[in-house]
């Protein structure tokens, strides 16, 4: 089976945006591939956290994930920290990234800018961490939003000179791109995507809010201002509606086509009621299951333990071969 990688940040609660764009989708993949899905909590702290939420961030994940359906019998599931060949493999391939590439990275411009006060060498050299989870793995394929695109267009091109220098150490993976509509954007700000570490918490919607907020959010998200407040599916006329509809197609697997009709003719407070409700489905049956889990340690110590024991498995081989390779001594 090919070898899928993926993960989410730890750095606030999982939104309905890593759930429709990412979770759900890694879900489907189980069936077909060999998947490794981590919480990054290496990446979390090149933004500061305040160390407890970490650890409840990072717990709460654990049990969306499951909660959500990934299955640790099949896949696996773990925290990126309890794999330290993470770091070691960074370290690496720090020293074979160029400053000039890391220069180009617009998510290091955009959140050097929205965190001025702590643009830490972690923040820069972010990209060589998420090349190293995943050459770790020698991942076939590795989902990504638009806004991952260019790291791993890095990832691709450190493995690629690494291997021109010391043979075919790492597989050289190839980016799966989800359907479009995959990506959900700010209540608020419609133009720019739901971000769980957002400051205005009215920008998305976290998997564990209750009915009454998520409806009140939804209620609040920005419309467009057009004249005659009409109802259609366009993302650069009507971004805040489209944004709407695309949640409601998300919830409900109904498509914007079929969906359109039926809204046409009605209120802006109508849709809002509706795609509330939606979401709320959506999310009930995984907050039950959430509930179960999130209380139950033990449980969840068993999978960290079985997720990481399985990941440290593949992953202290391609080490192996990165030592040699770079030409470390062996430990006796
Ligand atoms: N709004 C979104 N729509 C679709 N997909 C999304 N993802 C995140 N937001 C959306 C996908 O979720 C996965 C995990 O993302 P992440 O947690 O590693 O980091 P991120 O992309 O930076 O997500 P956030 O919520 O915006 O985190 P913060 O606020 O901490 O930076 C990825 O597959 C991502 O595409």
């Amino acid at each position: 089976k090919p070898i899928v990688l993926s993960g989410c940040q730890p750095s606030g609660q999982l939104s309905i945006g890593n759930y429709i764009g990412a979770l759900r989708q890694w879900v489907n993949m189980q069936a077909t591939h060999d998947c490794k899905f981590m919480l990054v909590d290496l990446h979390a702290i090149t933004v500061r956290q305040e160390p407890e939420k970490l650890q409840e961030a990072t717990l709460d994940g654990l049990a969306l994930y499951l909660a959500c359906g990934l299955d640790p019998e099949q896949s696996t599931v773990f925290i990126q920290s309890h794999v330290p060949e993470h770091a070691q493999l960074a370290w690496i391939l720090n020293c074979y990234t160029q400053m000039g590439e890391l220069n180009r990275m617009t998510q290091f411009k955009d959140k050097s800018q929205r965190h001025a006060n702590n643009i830490n060498a972690g923040l820069f050299t972010y990209p060589a961490l998420m090349a190293a989870d995943i050459l770790l793995y020698q991942a076939n394929e590795v989902p990504v939003g638009d806004d991952q695109k260019q790291h791993l267009e890095l990832a691709r091109n450190v493995a690629e000179r690494f291997n021109n220098l010391y043979g075919d150490v790492f597989k050289i993976p190839e980016p799966m791109i989800p359907k479009v509509g995959a990506r959900v954007m700010s209540l608020q700000d419609p133009t720019k995507k739901m971000s769980k570490s957002d400051d205005n918490p009215n920008n998305y919607v976290g998997l564990l809010e209750d009915p009454k907020k998520i409806l009140k959010k939804i209620k609040k998200a920005v419309t467009d201002s057009d004249e005659q407040a009409r109802i259609y599916f366009d993302q650069q006329e009507k971004p805040g509606v489209s944004n709407l509809l695309s949640i409601m197609s998300a919830a409900t697997g109904r498509s914007i086509d079929e969906l359109v009709p039926e809204y046409e003719d009605k209120m802006y407070g109508h849709l809002k009621k509706d795609v509330a409700e939606a979401v709320v489905t959506m999310l009930e049956p995984i907050q039950q299951r959430y509930h179960e889990m999130r209380n139950d340690r033990e449980f969840l110590n068993q999978v960290m333990k079985k997720g990481a024991d399985k990941a440290r498995e593949a992953a202290h081989q391609t080490l192996a071969d990165v030592y040699k390779a770079v030409g470390f001594v062996q430990y006796p």
